[in-house]
């Protein structure tokens, strides 16, 4: 199982990280990850600066919006499970 967070701290929220979180969510469903993949929301990850924050197991990732979430989610998720 894959652990994926979106940092949800107030920082990120800022920039849209309940919208990224419903664009993953549907990118999962979509690609019938849903047993592969565990969707969770983080406390701040102490990139706020960087935001919007993703911890893909161990792996932060920062820089993260709803320009870039697809490949994102692509490269670093769907690559990486298949
Ligand atoms: S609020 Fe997201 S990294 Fe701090």
């Amino acid at each position: 199982m894959m652990n994926v967070y979106v940092c949800i701290g107030s920082s990120c929220h800022q920039k849209s990280s309940y919208s990224i979180m419903k664009e993953l969510k549907s990118l999962i469903d979509e690609n019938g990850l849903e047993d592969k993949v565990s969707l969770n929301s983080a406390f701040c990850l102490g990139h706020c600066a960087e935001g919007v924050t993703m911890k893909i197991d161990e792996d932060i990732i920062t820089g993260v919006g709803l320009g870039n979430i697809e490949d994102v989610f692509r490269n670093r998720i769907l690559k990486v499970i298949r």
